[in-house]
């Protein structure tokens, strides 16, 4: 059984000059899918449930798929993260239901709306440290608010971001306060907003460094050599993609996501956590729009969902190459809890200063 920590596979990553995908799943099949890609590029796995993947599987439901997937396949270590926890309460439930990493984003209040003050995301993080910590749970904190640099509005296509618009410099983290905020709470590993957004909808061009700051993450970087940064919303948006969805039946306006170049210059300088959602819905719902609309008479689920998963399996398996995780998984000799917690009370990993 190798259920692994985000610190351990992340420290790990830095070690060996690599980045994880962190892939959000939704159902058995993308589970599937990732587990699959990874077995067949010998990857560890990082993957994530959001709070609404959570509540539309259930946490039962999702405690044993996670528990399956590791006695399936004993040898992929596989790191169980819990994508944009709002609160406290909301992280210790999903340490209690197996997971091994949370992130708590006090970027926003709990409401997942209303952008937050330095202050407030430093109290509520430190506090998610403290119990995560002591149960050898792994902590990924976010400082700066996600959202885009076109617009100045945060894509809220999934129930998560700000209302309204900000101005660009609460879109950018500043490197000091990045600083500041790692050595008030003593994350693992840091989220930071570079002008990406969640959804499909991230740029109206191909990004250039006005739309698109990656010199910040360079920045941050230089100051916080050791920690370990994380870039969401993180999804390609493969035209490929959107021309399959839009072959059969679907509106996708034309989009731009990071691309692939960009994410691998964010690994050369400290990401090692790229978060990875919307190229996952967009393989599955186009390969499903295409398998309809040629098999008119067709209700047989599995059918239907079968092109899906093997869609995805292609492009995790893409990323976990690209990233350069594959072939890693056999060379994770896998930390349990309590070893972790055991190393934290010892002070081994303790970036945080009084
Ligand atoms: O947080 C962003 C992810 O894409 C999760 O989205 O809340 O719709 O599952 P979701
Ligand atoms: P995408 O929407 O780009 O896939 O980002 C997902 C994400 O950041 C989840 O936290
Ligand atoms: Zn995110």
């Amino acid at each position: 059984m190798a259920l692994i920590t985000l610190r351990q596979l992340l420290d790990h990553a830095a070690e060996h000059g690599y980045g994880m995908p962190a892939f959000n799943i939704t159902n058995l099949e993308t589970l599937q899918a990732v587990m699959i890609a990874a077995d067949r590029t010998g990857s560890p796995v990082l993957v994530q449930a959001s709070r609404s993947a959570r509540s539309y599987v259930d946490d039962v439901f999702l405690k044993h798929m996670f528990q399956a997937a590791i006695e399936r396949y004993p040898h992929i270590p596989v790191c169980v993260h819990l994508d944009h926890g709002n609160e406290l309460s909301t992280c210790l439930s999903a340490m209690e239901n197996g997971f091994s990493s949370v992130m708590m984003d006090g970027s926003l209040m709990a409401d997942a709306k209303t952008p937050s003050d330095f202050d407030y995301n430093v109290e509520v993080t430190a506090s998610v440290v403290e119990q995560a910590h002591a149960r050898g749970v792994s902590v990924e904190g976010e400082i700066g608010v996600l959202g885009s640099l076109e617009t100045g509005e945060g894509e809220k296509e999934d129930g998560h971001g700000f209302e309204g618009k900000l101005e660009k410099k609460q879109l950018l983290t500043d490197p000091a306060e990045a600083e500041a905020f790692v050595r008030a709470t003593g994350v693992d590993a840091l989220a930071v907003a570079v002008g990406t957004s969640h959804g499909a909808y991230k740029f109206s061009r191909r990004p250039d460094g006005d739309i698109l700051a990656m010199e910040v993450i360079e920045a941050i970087h230089a100051r916080l050599p050791a920690t370990h940064l994380v870039m969401h919303g993180a999804s390609t948006v493969p035209q490929d993609l959107q021309d399959l969805i839009n072959a059969h039946g679907g509106e996708i306006p034309g989009t731009f996501g990071v691309p692939l170049e960009e994410v691998e210059r964010g690994i050369r300088h400290g990401v090692r956590k790229v978060n990875i959602d919307t190229d996952i819905r967009m393989a599955m719902t186009g390969s499903i729009r295409k398998f309809l609309d040629e098999n008119r008479s067709s209700f047989d689920l599995r059918a239907i969902l079968k092109p899906g998963r093997e869609r995805t399996i292609a492009l995790c398996l893409e990323r976990f190459e690209r990233f350069g995780a594959a072939g890693m998984a056999s060379r994770i000799r896998p930390s349990t809890l309590h070893a972790m917690a055991d190393r934290y009370a010892a002070g081994l990993f303790n970036t945080k200063v009084a």
